[in-house]
């Protein structure tokens, strides 16, 4: 038997807090060794030939932290998309950003845009950032646009269409941390995602904690509501 890779993982990349923390350090400084993570699981993912990563920058919810940890959330950010253009291209990483725009600075749009834009054409992985994300705001949204629009014919395809980006569901959806719930992440696509739950800390996870969810994914019975006759 084949033991499949999944095509599109979705990561909740929790406890970057708790990981500073532990180290007597500021959140800020969990959250730079987040960064580094996610660069690493990237790399990663992307030589096991999985074709999405979806992860989970900032959500709706997260600008009632503290001023000081937004910014600085935002800095990092900002940081990312003028520091890696480089290496997104020479792994042919495309680069996408689902999220609302309301509320982001002009100047990280921008970035943001400059990176979709120069990446656009590569063919390798697709790095997703969920970025001012909300699931319930992706499907205001989406029925919102096909208010406006008219459409009259509403299909599961027809939400689909309209969701910030059209990308196959996520097989695997892997958190962090420990914590037992989805914080309103990717509330359609996941509907029959494989769900892995891990105690790292996203910092200290690597590509040996990787490697185990797929495994874990690959024992999974997947029923999408049926029932699989062995
Ligand atoms: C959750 O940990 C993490 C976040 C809200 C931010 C995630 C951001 C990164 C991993 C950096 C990504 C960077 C780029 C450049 C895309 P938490 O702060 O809620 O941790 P806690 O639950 O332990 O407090």
């Amino acid at each position: 038997m084949t033991l499949l890779v999944p095509k599109h993982i979705a990561i909740i990349m929790d406890g970057n807090g708790r990981w500073a923390k532990s180290k007597n350090m500021p959140r800020t400084y969990g959250h730079k060794a987040g960064a580094d993570t996610l660069r690493k699981i990237l790399t990663s993912c992307g030589e096991l030939g999985v074709e999405y990563l979806t992860v989970y920058a900032f959500s709706t919810e997260n600008w009632k932290r503290a001023k000081e940890e937004v910014d600085a959330l935002m800095f990092l950010f900002k940081t990312y998309l003028k520091n890696e253009k480089k290496v997104l291209m020479k792994k042919n990483v495309k680069f996408i950003v689902s999220g609302r725009k309301e509320g982001v600075s002009v100047g990280l749009l921008n970035e943001i845009k400059k990176l979709e834009d120069a990446t656009s054409g590569n063919t390798g992985i697709t790095l997703n950032i969920a970025f001012n994300y909300g699931g319930r705001s992706e499907l205001v949204d989406a029925i919102k646009k096909i208010v406006e629009n008219g459409e009259k014919d509403i299909t599961e395809s027809t939400v689909e269409k309209y969701l910030y980006n059209h990308l196959p569901d996520p097989e695997l959806l892997i958190r962090t941390s420990g914590e037992i719930r989805i914080s309103n992440f990717l509330l359609w696509q996941i509907a029959y995602s494989e769900i892995y739950i891990t105690d790292t800390h996203w910092p200290d996870f690597n590509e040996a904690e990787l490697l185990k969810a797929i495994e874990s994914y690959q024992k999974r019975d997947r029923r999408f509501g049926g029932v699989n006759v062995k």
